[in-house]
């Protein structure tokens, strides 16, 4: 299959992008680079190169040209130039708080983006995507676990984005049934590729539990805040499907082999967790056992708009696409180790 992977130089993109080459796909990346670097083309040509060489199946497997979506010319220029069977569609922004201090750009950079891929698609006839959503879209749910039959709800801009993004998906499927959508959401991804040198390196100070723990642990912050630790759990702090993004990654190839395999018109909501939960505590001690440091934390009020607990039931993956996690909290924690010990400054 020759892939179009939009922002597959950010970190679940490229990780994809490594797990579709290895299974034999070309990939055509286009990414604007305003959340990930360029370096990461090389990391990615340098951990597939070897495997690739193996079979002398050569050519331009992996391609990339640096353009943002909303740029509707480059796009249609990029269509009739190659020969696509699918795309995977990571481009975006994914800051919860940013998304409510500046709407706009979420709406713009998500979901104007979004119109106007899906029109190049539609243009060029390339109507098979695997769209990258989250499980931000079942809200503020306290209910757990969370099955794919979960009434949609988002509690900031960043979670509108993606349900009005699905819901554009779901509506192009019913006026053209040619047009083949499997959605994906995402638990909480964290982990590295095993090599080390790809990985989630946000810019500035991180929101996202993991790789604020990596930054303590490396020394290059004090202390983790823990946001409350009064919520009705085994040890009060809040609980989590943490998923490994290179088994997050291998679950779009599985999506991709059940587009072949079943053909025809498909439209389909599959949650991508591992369907444990981890309480924030357990993360901690679990990273001072993959780190051997210390990572000291002080427990702070409650952050406004998290839940108490969120995993999935991860059944419907399972038996829809014959996808599980394989990793465990300890890979996941030696893989984020190991990518940040690598890429501190
Ligand atoms: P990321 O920021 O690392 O990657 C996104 C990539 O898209 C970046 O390389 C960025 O430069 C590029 N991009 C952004 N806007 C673009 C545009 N208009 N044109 C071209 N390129 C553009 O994020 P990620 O963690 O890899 O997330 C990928 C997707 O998965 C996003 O859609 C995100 O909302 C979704 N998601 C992420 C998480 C998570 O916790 N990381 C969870 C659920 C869903
Ligand atoms: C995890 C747990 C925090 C930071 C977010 C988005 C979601 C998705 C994944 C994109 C919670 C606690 C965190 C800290 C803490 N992204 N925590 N101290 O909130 O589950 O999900 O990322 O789609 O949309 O909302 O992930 O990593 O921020 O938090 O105690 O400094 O860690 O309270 O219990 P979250 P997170």
């Amino acid at each position: 299959m020759h892939v179009l992977v939009t922002g597959g130089l950010g970190y679940i993109g490229s990780h994809s992008t490594i797990e579709l080459l290895q299974a034999g796909h070309s990939v055509l990346i286009v990414d604007n680079l305003s959340n990930s670097k360029i370096d990461t083309l090389d990391h990615i040509n340098s951990i597939t190169s070897k495997k690739l060489m193996v079979g002398s199946v050569l050519g331009n497997l992996l391609s990339f040209i640096q353009a943002d979506i909303r740029d509707r010319l480059t796009l249609d220029k990029i269509f009739l130039e190659n020969d696509f069977d699918l795309v995977m569609h990571f481009a975006g922004l994914k800051a919860v708080s940013e998304s409510v201090e500046k709407p706009l750009k979420y709406y713009d950079n998500n979901v104007n983006s979004s119109i106007v891929l899906f029109n190049a698609m539609e243009y060029a006839g390339v109507k098979s995507i695997i769209f990258s959503s989250s499980a931000t879209v079942y809200g503020a749910t306290n209910k757990v676990p969370i099955d794919e039959s979960f009434p949609l709800l988002a509690t900031n801009p960043y979670g509108r984005t993606k349900i009005i993004i699905e819901d554009i998906l779901r509506d192009l499927h019913y006026a053209d049934s040619k047009w083949s959508v499997i959605i994906l959401r995402y638990f909480n991804p964290v982990g590295a590729h095993i090599s080390g040198l790809i990985g989630d390196n946000p810019k500035g100070i991180p929101n996202n539990l993991m790789p604020y723990i990596s930054m303590v642990a490396a020394g290059e912050l004090e202390k983790l805040t823990v946001f409350g630790c009064d919520y009705s759990t085994p040890d009060g702090s809040g609980i989590r499907d943490y998923i490994h993004v290179v088994d997050l990654a291998k679950g779009h190839v599985s999506a991709l082999n059940y587009l072949l395999k079943e053909g025809g018109s498909i439209l389909l909501s599959v949650n991508l967790g591992t369907g444990n939960g981890f309480s924030v505590l357990k993360m901690i001690s679990a990273f001072e056992l993959a780190s051997d440091q210390t990572i000291p934390f002080q427990i702070v009020d409650r952050r406004k708009g998290d839940v108490a607990e969120s995993y999935t039931d991860p059944s419907y993956a399972k038996e829809l696409l014959g996808w599980q996690a394989e990793l465990n909290l300890s890979d996941m924690c030696r893989d984020s180790w190991r990518y940040k010990v690598n890429n501190s400054e």
